[in-house]
């Protein structure tokens, strides 16, 4: 059995210790983030894609890194299987692409604005998100 003051180092110790390696482990993690999402894609047009993609509550109906809302697909990956031209149509027209299909807003974009919205999109895309999202069974 511990006497007290053995239990209190016991306690001390243990929890310095651990805390140790959580700190250790958290400065490893982000010094990660960088290589991950690749920061040095960041361009200016990203960012204001990111910032458009916030303004007009995407996250409101979407996830995206598996955040937001799930009324409508994730986007993690959308760049990658759908590619920039179908992304454009549906920031265009979602009723002609889905026709029939749960509404997605029709937004007002400019060319300009769909460009740095796909941008951002295809920044999110090459994130390293260690399999995240899984793909599907059976598929
Ligand atoms: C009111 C809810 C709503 C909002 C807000 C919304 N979407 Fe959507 N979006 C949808 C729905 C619903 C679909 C799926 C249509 C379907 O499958 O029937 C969709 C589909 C998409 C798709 C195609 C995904 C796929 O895999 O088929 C993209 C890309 C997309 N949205 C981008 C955006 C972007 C970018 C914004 C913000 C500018 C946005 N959406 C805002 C509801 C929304």
């Amino acid at each position: 059995m511990l006497s007290k003051n053995g239990a209190k180092y016991f306690f001390l110790i243990g929890t310095g210790f651990f805390f140790a390696i959580f700190l250790g482990l958290t400065y490893d993690s982000l010094k990660q983030v960088p290589k991950q999402t690749h920061e040095e894609n960041l361009t200016p047009q990203v960012v204001r894609g990111k910032n458009l993609f916030d303004k007009s509550n995407c996250m409101g109906c979407h996830t995206i890194l598996g955040e937001g809302a799930y009324y409508a697909p994730e986007l993690t990956k959308v760049y990658e299987t759908k590619g920039a031209d179908w992304i454009k149509n549906m920031l265009t027209d979602p009723e002609a692409v889905y026709p029939g299909a749960r509404k997605m807003r029709k937004y007002k974009f400019t060319e300009g604005e769909k460009d740095d919205l796909v941008a951002f999109l295809k920044w999110i895309s090459e994130i390293e998100t260690n399999g995240y999202p899984a793909k599907p069974v059976n598929q």
